[in-house]
């Protein structure tokens, strides 16, 4: 029997162990997302990170601005929420508008506040296995694996996709000596692609290509990771569209020792993980 791996219960969970932490640290963790533009999926997944910290008593402040705006209007928001002392995290919600140079952007967030771990000193002492905050997609995708049980020691993990959001971070993650995986990352210029995707013990689906991938790159008994969340026309759907992940769920299920589902697998870990670093600024920012 395949096990299905229950991103909304363990994402519960963890959200749920917070809550009691929350409840000990005295100031209220403050969170601000930052959104440029009108991307709805970007809409949709902020709706979310709103409602999580509602549920912990987090303070939230949305800061939205027309895509329009300007890279310089952009940095000031930033150096504000920087010298805040009520704002303890602080997101830019990706992607940005074409115009807008996303690397100074992600540098200028203050480190200490930067929990999608996405600033270059956190990016650092992750590989070097040295603290700072982890990206709260394949922090996420840790924690299903650690809940579920599935040890990661010397196994063979392939990550599909070199993102600096899911892909890289997850290689540095698994590496760790916490997880001690031997990790291979592939991505669209690797060659024979199924002859190492075959290879894989546990298989971390993060290319953004909607059932990408099928049951003969799978060996038997692999444990299947989908990260990739798309949004593909569906007429019989009222919202015109459904979501589905990199892997195709029905064909490769029972070939698996495990998987996760798209949508309620990776998704709602990212946004537990979000609340977790935003608990751990907060706690940061207390200095004891
Ligand atoms: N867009 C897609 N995933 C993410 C994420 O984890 N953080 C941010 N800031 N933007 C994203």
């Amino acid at each position: 029997m395949t096990q299905l791996i229950d991103g909304v219960a363990i994402g519960k969970a963890i959200r749920e162990g917070l809550k009691a932490s929350v409840d000990k640290l005295g100031i209220k963790p403050g969170l601000a997302v930052i959104l440029v533009g009108n991307n709805p999926a970007s809409q949709a997944y902020i709706r979310m990170k709103r409602k999580a910290c509602d549920a912990l008593g987090f303070y939230s402040e949305e800061i939205n601005l027309e895509a329009s705006a300007g890279q310089v209007k952009l940095e000031a928001v930033i150096d504000d929420l920087n010298a805040r002392a009520d704002i303890h995290g602080i997101l830019l919600q990706l992607p940005l508008p074409d115009a807008y140079d996303e690397r100074a952007l992600l540098n200028r967030i203050a480190a200490k506040k930067d929990v999608d771990g996405f600033h270059p000193e956190n990016v650092g002492r992750v590989l070097a296995d040295n603290g700072g905050f982890k990206p709260c997609t394949p922090y996420g995708v840790m924690k299903l694996l650690e809940a579920t049980g599935i040890e990661t020691e010397g196994k063979h993990v392939v990550v599909l996709g070199r993102s600096n959001i899911v892909g890289k971070p997850m290689a540095s993650l698994l590496l760790q000596r916490t997880a001690n995986a031997t990790v291979t990352i592939c991505h669209s210029r690797t060659k024979d692609l199924e002859s190492i995707t075959k290879q894989a013990d546990i298989l971390v689906a993060a290319l953004g290509k909607p059932h990408f991938v099928g049951p003969t790159m799978l060996k038997e008994g692999a444990v299947v990771i989908d990260v990739g969340i798309n949004r593909v026309d569906d007429a019989s759907d009222k919202r015109g569209y459904k979501l589905v992940g990199d892997v195709d769920f029905e064909a490769v299920k029972d070939k698996c020792q495990a998987i996760t589902p798209v949508p309620g697998g990776v998704g709602p870990m990212t946004i537990a993980m979000l609340m977790q670093n935003t608990f751990e600024a907060a706690n940061l920012s207390l200095n004891r």
